[in-house]
């Protein structure tokens, strides 16, 4: 049987959103980290993920005595969104209380490159610092549809 090339997804690269637009979202994911389930490593995630048109779904992390069954909250956000049928994101904000900025872990990138492709990553922790870094700063040489 011949493998056929899947095609390429890559669409343009998403415009970074207007700060204020940016602040809004690291305001809804620090309301979503206040619903996170964090009970094993006390470290508490919020995060929110938002389309070209607006809409925003947010996540938190959800742990399990299991703990390799925890689920980070950049992931819930992308799985809500997917499944409710968003697509096109340009943006998401992910919000910890840690020393330093927190940026999603190794499979969150991943997964984000999946379903959104190079869009603005924005981390906020509570004293109100920020950093803004496009995914592709992040997960450089991605492994993707373009290489199957
Ligand atoms: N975590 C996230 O939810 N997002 C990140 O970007 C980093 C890590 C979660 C996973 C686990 O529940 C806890 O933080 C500690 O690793």
């Amino acid at each position: 049987m011949s493998r056929r090339r899947m095609p390429a997804r890559r669409a343009k690269k998403p415009r970074t959103p207007a700060r204020s637009v940016l602040e809004a979202m690291a305001a809804l994911a620090v309301e979503a980290r206040e619903r996170a389930r964090a009970p094993y490593s006390g470290f508490k995630v919020g995060a929110a993920l938002k389309t070209r048109t607006g809409e925003i779904v947010t996540g938190c992390n959800v742990e399990n005595a299991s703990y390799g069954l925890s689920m980070c909250a950049e992931r819930v956000a992308v799985f809500k969104a997917v499944s409710e049928g968003m697509k096109d994101f340009d943006a998401i904000a992910v919000v910890a209380d840690s020393r330093r900025l927190t940026p999603p872990c190794g499979p969150c990138r991943q997964i984000l490159w999946e379903y959104c492709g190079d869009l603005a990553v924005h981390m906020v922790d509570l004293k109100g610092r920020s950093r803004t870094l496009r995914l592709s700063r992040l997960l450089p040489f991605p492994f993707d549809q373009g290489n199957l």
